[in-house]
């Protein structure tokens, strides 16, 4: 089932675990620059923990309005970065200095992240890698194609992942820019994500979700088209 969409009821999108941890959407609007080229865009924020502690997964465009959405009581355990397209980590500084959390990103997205930050993120994400936060475990899945560097973060105990900008509600992530590569984008999803369970839950870095049931049958059709 895909879930509610509806931000402004306050709802989570995904419902507590029995350990309390659920997944809260904020979206922020700004700008994605990449090869000379300017894009007005939404991106969704994702916040996923219990009463005490919490993960941020791409801190987009707006810090102050990131760290308001996040109640004082929780502990950041870690802002991680999907890729380093600038729309996805240009509040990393803003949510990081607010909160006291360390930066996580694939080593192999740091030219992108040197365009805007001067220092090194804390930690690296590497495949097969596990950030646990409350009871439930996300794991790192490497997913290149989009950026050498894009990871998505699975969470099986809520039947949920997070996938960035590799795959949205209708098919992959852009390719077409630089440090981008389509065949490899199609291993990645196809080998990668379209294996995890029908029922999984994929929250996207922008628009609206999906489920893996849903996307998968259309495999073919976004190789045939090309992107
Ligand atoms: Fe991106």
């Amino acid at each position: 089932m895909v879930p509610e969409h509806d931000d402004s009821s306050g709802m989570p999108v995904i419902a507590p675990s029995s350990g309390g941890v659920r997944v809260d959407r904020v979206v922020t609007s700004g700008t994605f620059e990449l090869d000379g080229g300017s894009w007005e865009v939404d991106n969704n924020v994702w916040v996923v923990g219990d009463d005490k502690e919490c993960v941020i997964i791409d801190a987009a465009h707006d810090g102050r309005t990131i760290v308001k959405s996040i109640d004082l009581e929780r502990r950041v355990v870690a802002v991680i970065s999907t890729h380093a397209h600038n729309d996805h980590i240009n509040a990393v500084g803003e949510v990081c200095d607010g909160t006291r959390a360390p930066a996580y990103l694939h080593p192999a997205d740091r030219m992108l992240w040197d365009e805007l930050y001067p220092v090194t993120p804390d930690h690296e994400l590497a495949d097969g890698q596990v950030i646990t936060v409350g009871d439930v475990d996300l794991h790192v899945i490497h997913t290149p194609g989009h950026t050498p560097g894009s990871c998505c973060l699975y969470a099986p105990a809520l039947d949920v992942v997070f996938t960035g900008d590799t795959l949205f509600n209708g098919g992959p992530g852009a390719t077409g820019r630089s440090y981008s590569d389509f065949p490899t984008i199609v291993e990645s999803i196809r080998d990668r994500l379209l294996t995890l369970p029908d029922e999984t839950v994929v929250l996207t870095g922008h628009g609206d979700s999906t489920v893996i049931g849903a996307e998968a049958p259309h495999l073919q059709e976004w190789i045939d088209r090309g992107h």
